[in-house]
């Protein structure tokens, strides 16, 4: 090989090197405090073998896949814990389970209860910062049978359960979040009908759903408030922001039910967020509305869940008049949508009009040969950096999911994980990709 061959090699290896580092050291100026975590929910997590009587484990036996025990969270959460300082996080949302806390009506489990104190402290020694979700689309079965969230007289079942988990674990807690998402468990339950209780098209049950599910926010952040700690917790709702987008915008088959989603599923409950006002409806089926006590906060934070933008196209079929898709030149993520990094850019800057700290309580990719992932984390963070620095209050940022689980209607197919999961031996790998997002919580660290 000829001397100037080598030398031009040199460069050029020293070139792509330099400009690898350039790309990986990107930096995200935080504010001081920030947490970088990871969520997950239990029953995604520990699977129908430990939260056994509920509405997801009864839905579950008209479904191919089964959770079966999952990663099995409930088991290995300390060595997991040891997984999170592996990765250099700070703060874990995590869900706790009322169906296998309040098994029968009235009936506490101290058991359970003192597991997730177990928990808690165990997170806590480790300098990780508990933040917990009361509710995660799963529940009871009694609770479900008395007509869940659709029956408003119920609310104050779930109040009840709160106030119990908040005694137990208010003390040690300061972190918490009301219900994931009602927007898309009304969604998903009573007009797609791929969650339980599996109705389809029922406009009128997931508008009471939704009302009653803020009803009970309302309720909680109040009664939770009140409580012996509850001057020190930061209470929270968790909202998906979901904007519908037309494929082709002049089309109304798609306009139309863009317009009639984003108003169920986005501007209804942030009006709500903003004036304690909710109303939705559609023209002839009615409409319901609620208003939160005037003069008085509804939360401490708001929870902002972010995926991507959900651009639907119209078909000729009548049983999917409707899909999700995206466009030619966009990269695709597993589920039906892609990357959509500006979204959540906007979804910042709009949220951050509520003038409350704001936690990206979770954002992730199912992407299961881990090609995408690097480049998700990159220009997600990248625009949650850009609002940052414009001045948006985001106190933390949450990374969907810790390891793959149980993807809901979807079994097993979807890998949102840094560790991907051998669930015959429940070992944990973790994925090259997770290294980015362990670098930048390193160097967000150094700069602080
Ligand atoms: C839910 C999670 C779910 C994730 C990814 C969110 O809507 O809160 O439970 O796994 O999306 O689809």
């Amino acid at each position: 090989m000829s001397k100037s061959v080598t030398v031009f090699s040199l460069f050029l290896s020293l070139f792509i090197c330099l400009g690898i580092y350039a790309h990986a050291i990107e930096r995200i100026e935080t504010p001081h405090d920030f947490l970088w975590g990871v969520a997950l929910s239990e029953y995604q997590n520990s699977g129908a073998a430990c939260c056994s009587d509920s509405n997801w484990s009864n839905w579950e036996k008209f479904l191919a896949e089964k959770s079966g025990n999952a990663c099995d969270f409930w088991h290995n959460y300390a060595d997991d814990i040891t997984l999170m300082k592996q990765l250099g996080i700070n703060s874990l949302r995590f869900s706790v389970e009322w169906c296998v806390i309040e098994p029968k009506e009235g009936k506490f489990s101290k058991a359970a209860l003192n597991h997730y104190k177990e928990v808690c402290n165990a997170l806590i020694n480790a300098g990780i910062t508990p933040m917990i979700t009361l509710h995660h689309f799963v529940h009871p079965q009694w609770f479900e049978e008395k007509g869940g969230f659709e029956k408003r007289k119920n609310i104050k079942y779930f109040e009840r359960f709160c106030v119990v988990v908040f005694k137990h674990l208010g003390d040690c807690v300061s972190l918490w979040c009301t219900i994931n998402e009602p927007t898309i468990y009304a969604f998903q339950g009573y007009i797609r009908g791929v969650f339980p209780p599996g109705k389809t098209g029922r406009f009128p049950s997931a508008f009471r759903v939704l009302c009653n599910m803020l009803e009970a926010h309302t309720r909680v952040y109040h009664s939770l408030k009140a409580l012996p700690h509850g001057d020190k917790a930061q209470v929270g709702f968790v909202h998906q922001y979901l904007v519908f987008q037309p494929y082709t915008s002049w089309n109304p088959l798609e306009r139309i039910p863009g317009l009639l989603f984003n108003n169920l599923l986005n501007k209804s409950v942030l009006h709500f967020l903003k004036t304690g006002a909710f109303k939705v409806g559609i023209p002839i089926l009615g409409s319901i509305t609620y208003q939160a006590p005037p003069e008085k906060p509804i939360m401490d934070f708001i929870g902002l869940n972010y995926y991507s933008r959900a651009l639907i196209k119209a078909q000729l079929s009548l049983t999917e008049p409707l899909i999700a898709t995206h466009y030619p030149d966009e990269v695709m993520t597993d589920m039906p949508y892609a990357m959509y990094s500006q979204g959540l850019y906007k979804a910042i800057k709009d949220i951050n009009q509520l003038k409350l700290p704001i936690y990206i309580t979770e954002n992730g990719i199912a992407d299961a040969n881990d090609d995408r992932r690097e480049t998700f984390l990159r220009e997600y963070l990248s625009a949650m950096g850009k609002a940052i620095a414009e001045g948006c209050d985001v106190r933390g940022y949450y990374y969907w999911l810790l390891m793959d689980n149980y993807e809901w209607d979807m079994g097993y197919s979807m890998k949102f994980g840094l560790y991907a999961v051998n669930r015959k031996t429940q070992e944990r790998f973790l994925r090259p990709s997770a290294h980015y997002y362990k670098t930048i919580i390193k160097q967000t660290g150094d700069l602080a």
